[in-house]
């Protein structure tokens, strides 16, 4: 478990971030179109799932999806929507990935029994910028797919602001790096043993620069899309 995460302090406000429900909104809209989510069947683990922004947006398109993040802070905000919806959809786990019994062996949010190893579709929201072992992740993330299940992993094309936003001026407590290109994510996939893999650019939103004042910055979200097995 990360020892120091500032997303415990950014929790509380994380939804009023215009650029938080930009990103959600973007990426939403991708998986619906995707071909990826069958309301009432699609069993989906979304890694870093911070508050719940975009399981919320799914839930209606899907069976159930299970939340897994380092963040305490992140995954109470996440299990105060669950229960709120009250139908028994969304689940979450603080948890880190770091072998294949992490996200079984840890206690879920909400008490009850263990969540499922396997899924549909493992999808990621702006959380793999701040991943260090990305090989590791994947292949952690194919382990948790059902033969020919889909990864769907959203986050920052590195471009001249994703690296100026990531600079040293970023103070956030963890590891992260400026994006990724479409080709380096493709090549990450390919190596971790996917298949039919793809990453597209889906759409730009708008940030603040840290180290300016209140200068707005534009950043291009990707989508890169593969299949397990
Ligand atoms: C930029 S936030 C994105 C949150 C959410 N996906 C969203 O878009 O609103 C990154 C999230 O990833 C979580 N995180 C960082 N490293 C992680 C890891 N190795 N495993 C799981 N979650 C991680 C953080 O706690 C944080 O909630």
């Amino acid at each position: 478990m990360a020892a120091e995460n500032t997303f415990d302090d950014k929790a509380a406000t994380w939804d009023q971030n215009p650029g938080h429900q930009q990103s959600t909104s973007i990426a939403a809209e991708a998986l619906k179109g995707s071909g990826l989510l069958h309301p009432g069947s699609t069993a989906v683990l979304d890694l870093g799932c911070g508050t719940g922004l975009l399981a919320e947006k799914i839930a209606d398109s899907l069976g159930a999806l299970v939340g897994v993040d380092t963040s305490p802070g992140m995954i109470a905000a996440f299990q105060r929507k669950a229960e709120a919806r009250g139908d028994g959809k969304l689940r979450c786990v603080l948890a880190e990935l770091t072998g294949p019994e992490s996200l079984t062996s840890s206690t879920p949010a909400d008490g009850g029994a263990a969540v499922p190893e396997q899924y549909d579709l493992a999808i990621s929201l702006m959380t793999f910028h701040h991943i260090q072992d990305i090989a590791g992740t994947l292949r952690l993330l194919k382990h948790h797919l059902k033969p020919g299940g889909s990864v769907a992993i959203f986050d920052l094309l590195a471009t001249p602001a994703s690296i100026r936003f990531h600079s040293p001026a970023h103070s956030h407590g963890l590891f992260h790096r400026g994006g990724f290109s479409l080709q380096e994510m493709e090549q990450h996939l390919t190596e971790a043993g996917y298949t039919a893999v793809e990453a597209r650019a889906v759409g730009s939103l708008q940030k603040a620069a840290f180290d300016g004042e209140g200068e707005m910055l534009e950043f291009q979200l990707f989508m890169a899309t593969a299949t397990a097995g």
